[in-house]
């Protein structure tokens, strides 16, 4: 057998593993949390977000699905509802500061915060083996401005409790700072992102904001930034990159008032995001995210897991 055989056997092995994981059910005294815990899933109107929202809500959590279209939104809610889950809607489009805001208001008022945050909503524009960049200030914008925005908009929203309150973000491997296939060449660029103790999100922010300029001015494809989906991969990289970051900042929180942040790969999933050309179901793909934000005793931040375990960044 080669080794792409053995590496197709280790992840069908590791697929059924986690198959047989999800039908374990959480014990009385593993499950902190109840129908008064409140999750906010952003982009859930479909694929991964809307699975995340439904298998959250079906472990007993009181799931708010936001979609940046009402009438689309107001649809997946009613089906979730429609199967007994506990599940509210409300607008949401992370790239619209305005909105953001109106959401921070009426979550507050209805509940008085939360406890859980999914960044699911993510943008993509490339397939199969296009590299375009035609749309990098949309996919910059929406998948690392745009989690940003929630997350810096919701810390503060984020109810105190003894199990802590979570926030997972949903990127991909192909954001990996150290990936030999598509990482960063860049030596300087690549060790400012990697050291996370002099990490700071104006060198996150500036990353992308000099990737934009090259864009513009037509040099980027010279500038040694990951070749396979190069603004998508960029924008998913300044995730992972900014829960380092958030790690270390939110672990000065004392206890009880304690946010772990964490990020995760779904694999390359049948949505249409991927143009439906994934080979992972979006069932299987939220199951990370679940599993993450339900872990008992958490107490895991500022890492990068796929299929339930941790990996390098
Ligand atoms: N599919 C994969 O193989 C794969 C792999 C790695 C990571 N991911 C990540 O997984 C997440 C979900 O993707 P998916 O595969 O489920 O794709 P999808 O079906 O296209 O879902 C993306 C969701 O994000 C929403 N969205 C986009 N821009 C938004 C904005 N400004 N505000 C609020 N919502 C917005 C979309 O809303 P509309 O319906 O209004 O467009 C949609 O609900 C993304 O972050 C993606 O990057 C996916």
């Amino acid at each position: 057998m080669d080794k792409k055989e053995k590496a197709k056997e280790r992840k069908e092995q590791r697929r059924q593993e986690i198959s047989l994981l999800r039908t374990i059910p959480y014990s009385d005294h593993q499950r902190w949390w109840s129908s008064d815990t409140i999750a906010v899933v952003t982009g859930a109107n479909r694929g991964i977000g809307f699975e995340i929202a439904h298998q959250l809500a079906s472990h007993g959590v009181t799931v708010v699905l936001t979609s940046r279209e009402t009438a689309v939104g107001e649809e997946a809610v009613k089906v979730l509802q429609e199967g007994g889950l506990n599940v509210a809607f409300h607008q949401l489009d992370i790239v619209d500061l305005e909105s953001v805001q109106v959401f921070c208001d009426w979550i507050k008022e209805t509940y008085g915060g939360l406890d859980i945050l999914i960044n699911n909503a993510g943008v993509n524009f490339n397939y199969g083996k296009e590299n375009s960049v035609e749309f990098a200030e949309t996919v910059i914008q929406t998948n690392y401005f745009g989690t940003k925005n929630m997350i810096n908009a919701l810390i503060p929203l984020m109810r105190p409790s003894p199990a802590g309150a979570r926030i997972v973000s949903v990127t991909s491997r192909l954001g990996r700072l150290n990936s030999k296939r598509n990482g960063i060449s860049n030596v300087s660029v690549r060790q400012q992102l990697e050291d996370v103790d002099t990490l700071s999100e104006e060198v996150i922010d500036n990353t992308m904001n000099k990737f934009l300029e090259q864009v513009k001015d037509g040099t980027w494809e010279s500038e040694g930034w990951p070749h396979v989906f190069t603004d998508y991969s960029l924008s998913k990289l300044a995730v992972n990159a900014y829960t380092r970051l958030m790690a270390r900042i939110l672990e000065e929180r004392p206890e009880g008032h304690k946010i772990y942040i964490n990020c995760y790969c779904p694999g390359w999933v049948k949505t249409a995001l991927t143009g439906w050309a994934g080979h992972v179901s979006p069932e299987e793909a939220a199951d990370t995210a679940v599993w993450l934000a339900l872990l008992p005793d958490q107490f895991v931040s500022g890492k990068f897991f796929a299929e339930r375990r941790e990996i390098n960044f």
